[in-house]
């Protein structure tokens, strides 16, 4: 049976590249808080002229060119992101359209930060089906769009007005603190080729979903169940922001990602030990440094990169794997295990062979 080898990856960053210090420009923080709670140190966000696929189509194009495959070969686009460009149609379309591919089969997966995993299982159950050879897998996210401050307000974070917020914009904005300090702006994609070689490929999967604690880490409002789906009244209360019981969620986040991976170690005859690097979610430095020890991970197999680009939710992932290919800490025919947990909650973890 044919299995998914991941032939190339390519990423692209948001261009607004903006530090600790300037975020406590706008809001009750500091650069010692967050990189002590978090591991962030700076994230970089879109610029008004960049939606989700755009990164998404930049990420993309430089990873087809890593693999050496022409844009008429891919037959599957799956895209994941949690910040979609619209609300319909999704963004997996919209990558199709503007990279110029054939009207191939196009998901879009909503499963926040463990979008990547998700699309991955997709992309791997359709190659070994015979239903596709050349897979584009994308992640990406455009996360400014959540963020509560007035466009002035981030000018002058970032050196570009001379107006300070008001008390009530500072009030405003520190009240989602705890949130806004995590996320960054990024796309990443990897393409997935059917191959008969034993020696590389996706090994197996495991996924889970769970609801009952959605409402820990969710958005209240601009959803169907309200009637219009967003008014005004929704914007005045900060429904279109992320609501998030960071404590409640570190705690699944920790406990989820150690089962999964211990379980798909165990279930494929892996330790720890045989794996060359372990990618997990970068939500938080200090859920990864919890999961590694527990783990029994040497420091040189967890990458880290969330003190330079914060969460980047669907992009995390294959951002992280880009990087790692591309300074040689990975090579074809490394194992390697992903691991990531987001909301939903949703979580899993992927053992491959790169
Ligand atoms: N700057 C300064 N102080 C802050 C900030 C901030 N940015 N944010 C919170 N604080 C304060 C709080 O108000 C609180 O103050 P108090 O003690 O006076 O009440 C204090 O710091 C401690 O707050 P906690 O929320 O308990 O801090 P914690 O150590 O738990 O860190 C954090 C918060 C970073 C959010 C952490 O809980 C976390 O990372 N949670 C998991 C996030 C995650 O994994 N999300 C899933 C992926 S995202 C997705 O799927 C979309």
């Amino acid at each position: 049976m044919a299995r998914a080898v991941i032939v190339g990856s390519g990423s692209e960053i948001a261009p607004v590249r903006v530090t600790n210090a300037q975020m406590a420009r706008i809001m009750d923080t500091s650069d010692e808080w967050i990189r002590e709670r978090s591991g962030v140190e700076e994230r970089h966000f879109a610029s008004p002229d960049l939606a989700t696929s755009d990164l998404g189509v930049r990420a993309a194009a430089k990873a087809l060119e890593a693999a050496d495959v022409a844009r008429d070969e891919v037959d599957l686009v799956v895209f994941a992101t949690m910040t979609p460009d619209h609300y319909f149609p999704g963004c997996g379309t919209l990558l199709q359209a503007k990279l110029g591919l054939r009207p191939v089969p196009c998901f879009d997966i909503r499963q926040q930060c463990s979008g990547f995993l998700y699309g991955l299982q997709l992309a791997d159950a359709h190659v070994r089906a015979g239903l596709a050879r050349t897979v584009l897998l994308v992640g990406a996210e455009v996360h400014i769009g959540f963020m509560p401050w007035t466009n002035e307000n981030f000018a002058y974070a970032i050196g570009e007005s001379d107006v300070p917020p008001t008390k009530e914009e500072w009030e405003w904005n520190s009240r989602f603190r705890h949130l806004v300090v995590l996320f960054g702006d990024a796309g990443a994609a990897v393409v997935l080729k059917a191959s008969e070689d034993e020696g590389r490929g996706v090994v197996d999967h495991e996924l889970h979903g769970a609801g009952a604690d959605y409402d820990k880490l969710y958005v209240p409002g601009t959803g169907f169940k309200h009637r219009p789906y967003t008014d005004p009244e929704q914007f005045r209360r900060g429904d279109h922001i992320p609501v998030m019981e960071g404590r409640h969620v570190f705690k699944m986040a920790t406990t989820s990602m150690v089962e999964v991976a211990r379980s798909v170690l165990q279930k494929n005859g892996v330790s720890p030990q045989d794996l060359k690097l372990v990618l997990m979610h970068q939500a938080n430095k200090r859920i990864n440094e919890y999961c590694a020890k527990a783990l029994g991970l040497r420091e040189e197999q967890v990458p880290h990169n969330i003190h330079k680009y914060g969460n980047t939710t669907a992009a995390t992932i294959p951002l992280l794997w880009d990087e790692c290919a591309r300074d040689g800490r990975l090579r074809p025919g490394d194992l390697v295990l992903l691991v990531a947990f987001g909301a939903g909650m949703t979580w899993g973890a992927s053992l491959v062979r790169a």
